[in-house]
């Protein structure tokens, strides 16, 4: 099969939608990172998804909606703290676990009774799921385990061959994937998986923000995922990650104490005049480092980078999407100078 790749024109975007109705595949952007899309109601569809990114048939996919109120049409009951956090962050990079309806196929979901609804922003991908009128489903458009996609080009890169079309809308605003939460009772949620819409951002709005323990752990033989995504390696470069928490001299002395052929350090912007050895940086602040982490994991392998040591981002505030991506990238390897 041949990968087209269209613009955002008007034209484009009409063909992309042709495309989901027919029960094809498209990589669209997003403005987390690049989705593989295609119609959640059809299972062929959904079923060459998984094909294609060679994904385990237990993760679910997201489901894209144009409007949040089109929820009501795939799910069983919505409870009324999901409505209110729609008001705040849809459309935007917030995923919320509902109990889904007959519509939703099981392949679509996983196996499981429960459905991730999210109401992306990108004006490309709205577009693009209401000309076609359908919810699309979106995992993100990467080979399965490699690090997501924050560009066109990173969508063809995985993807040639195996879908029908990719739109370029550019790169990835925000470039980490939203986050994905479970509503538990009244008022609380449960993240399960942390993005731009962070703890912080949720609190103001719930008496408690739980934060599943497989964000930041890695899951126990036999234990089961609250989401199927966690018990997978993740988002890994060929290259060897380890991350390095401690100061800027620590991290020096460590890195030259275990330097070698094919090593690199992924640092901050502003350490790079004092870093004496082989270095990309991946911004300064925890927003400009999640726009840049998946980019640099895939320019590290383009660069022959056998091991690499990461300086491990801050934990709060977007900065734990940012840490959850690296510690999995890491397969959990972290060492403290
Ligand atoms: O930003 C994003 O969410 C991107 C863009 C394309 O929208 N999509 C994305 O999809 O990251 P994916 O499939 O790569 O990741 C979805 C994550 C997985 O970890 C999956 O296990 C979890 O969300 N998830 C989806 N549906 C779920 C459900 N019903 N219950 C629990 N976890 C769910
Ligand atoms: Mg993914």
């Amino acid at each position: 099969m041949e990968t087209v790749l269209l613009s955002d024109s008007d034209i484009d975007l009409e063909k992309a939608a042709e495309f989901i109705k027919n029960g094809d595949i498209v990589g669209i952007p997003t403005e987390t990172v690049y989705g593989l899309g295609a119609d959640a109601s059809n299972e062929e569809a959904v079923r060459r998804v998984f094909e294609a990114k060679g994904r385990p048939a237990d993760n679910p996919l997201i489901v894209h909606l144009a409007d949040f109120s089109q929820a009501v049409s795939f799910t069983q009951f919505i409870p009324p703290l999901a409505y209110k956090l729609a008001e705040h962050f849809c459309p935007g990079p917030l995923t919320m676990v509902l109990p889904k309806n007959d519509r939703i196929p099981m392949i679509t979901s996983g196996g499981l009774d429960t459905v991730g609804i999210r109401v992306p922003s990108h004006p490309v991908m709205h577009r693009i799921i209401e000309l076609s009128g359908r919810p699309i489903a979106a995992p993100s458009a990467n080979t399965s385990g490699y690090p997501s996609p924050t560009s066109a080009e990173h969508v063809m890169r995985d993807m040639y061959g195996k879908i029908s079309a990719v739109v370029d809308g550019g790169n990835s605003e925000f470039g980490v994937e939203s986050t994905v939460i479970a509503i538990e009772g009244d008022s609380s949620v449960r993240i399960l998986r942390p993005g731009c819409v962070t703890k912080e951002m949720l609190s103001e709005l719930c008496s408690e923000v739980i934060i599943d323990r497989a964000i930041l752990h890695e899951l126990e033989a036999g234990q089961k995922a609250a989401s199927p995504g966690m018990k997978y390696k993740h988002y890994s470069p060929k290259a060897n990650i380890i991350m390095v928490e401690g100061e800027l001299e620590s991290f020096i002395a460590y890195v030259g104490a275990n330097n070698g052929k094919s090593v690199y350090s992924l640092i901050f912007d502003k350490d790079a005049d004092r870093f004496p050895y082989r270095y990309m940086t991946y911004g300064n602040s925890s927003s400009e480092q999640a726009h840049l982490i998946f980019q640099r994991l895939r320019e590290l392998d383009d660069a022959g980078a056998e091991r690499v040591y990461v300086r491990a981002p801050e934990t709060d505030g977007v900065g734990l999407a940012v840490y959850n991506r690296l510690i999995r990238a890491a397969g959990f390897e972290v060492i403290r100078i």
